[in-house]
């Protein structure tokens, strides 16, 4: 490839711009002209497709959201619309495409690939939940935005002998929960994965309490079920008022840890690197350490495993 553009789309995460910065400075350095789409593939679309330097993406490796903006385009969803993203990309003489982005995302890109456009994804989501890497860029920081959140609620409901439902993001997915609660000491993790029974959990509450507990916190996931739902029928068995908090965009926000760096910036450059050997249809991954690249086609087939090891760690600790 001699020209390659990058995007990035649907929910932005903490660690995007160090992709971005990755992506461009990695085509540079390889002597590959680079542009960036502003707002996702909306931006395709509508022909926002603008060159990049190496100073376009200075001052940003620190920063949380996206520089390049994000959208979820319905127009993209179409034939047509892909069709003219494709056109508009060769228009400008660009034979790849770096997308950055979560499970939707992927779906543009294989339509893309498939187009004759070749394309690299990057797994850019705080809700862990795209197979083949074994972490994805922002969960690390939502997590510790999570359990930064937890540890101070943990200090006001110990004073109070109270029980505390945080909610959490994750509507098909529940490793922010079972990473954030584990991390965090939460007494009980609700997640889609798992089914669970509200009364026994409020029995085991009672229970708790009864035996020295000072505290109990559930963490759901939004896809296990509704933090108010959830704190209504604890209350109609066990008579307790646990309080709701709902960290919702919160997550989604602010610097990224270091792990989100620099997995995001190993991602971008071996992205580069594999469209400049002339591959693609892929979407790249860490996994045990190990830079990954898999075929767009089984990442969207296939579904990410949960992690049941942690989970039943998280429950033998949380008694
Ligand atoms: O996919 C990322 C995510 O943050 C999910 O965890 C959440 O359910 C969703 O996006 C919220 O989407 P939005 O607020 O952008 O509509």
């Amino acid at each position: 490839v001699k020209s390659i553009a990058v995007l990035t789309s649907g929910g932005d995460s903490q660690g995007m711009n160090a992709a971005v910065r990755a992506v461009v400075r990695s085509a540079l350095y390889h002597g590959v002209r680079v542009y960036g789409v502003q707002r996702g593939y909306q931006g395709l679309i509508n022909n926002d497709i603008n060159e990049m330097d190496l100073r376009s993406v200075g001052d940003i490796i620190q920063r949380g959201g996206t520089i390049l903006q994000t959208a979820r385009s319905k127009e993209f969803m179409t034939p047509e619309g892909q069709q003219q993203g494709a056109d508009n990309l060769r228009a400008h003489g660009i034979d790849g495409l770096v997308v950055i982005g979560g499970d939707g995302s992927y779906q543009g890109a294989n339509k893309l690939n498939k187009l004759g456009i070749k394309t690299m994804c990057l797994p850019g989501t705080i809700d862990n939940d795209i197979p083949f890497t074994d972490f994805t860029i922002g969960f690390d920081t939502a997590v510790s935005i999570v359990v930064d959140a937890i540890n101070k609620l943990r200090d006001t409901m110990t004073s109070h002998e109270r029980s505390s439902v945080v909610e959490v993001m994750g509507r098909h997915c529940g490793e922010i929960a079972l990473y954030s609660g584990l991390a965090s000491g939460a007494e009980t993790i609700l997640v889609p994965e798992v089914t669970y029974d509200v009364n026994e959990i409020a029995t085991r509450m009672s229970d708790n309490f009864a035996h020295g507990k000072r505290h109990s916190i559930i963490l759901v996931a939004e896809g296990a079920g509704k933090g108010d739902d959830i704190a209504r029928q604890i209350m109609e068995h066990n008579g307790i008022d646990a309080r709701v908090t709902v960290l919702g965009h919160i997550q989604r926000g602010g610097t990224p840890t270091h792990s989100d760096r620099i997995l995001a910036s190993r991602l971008g450059d071996f992205a580069v690197r594999k469209l400049i050997e002339g591959d693609s249809g892929k979407s790249v991954g860490v996994v045990k350490g190990e830079l990954v690249a898999t075929d767009i086609d089984l990442v969207v087939n296939t579904k990410r495993p949960f992690n049941m090891e942690l989970y039943n760690l998280a429950l033998r600790l949380s008694q």
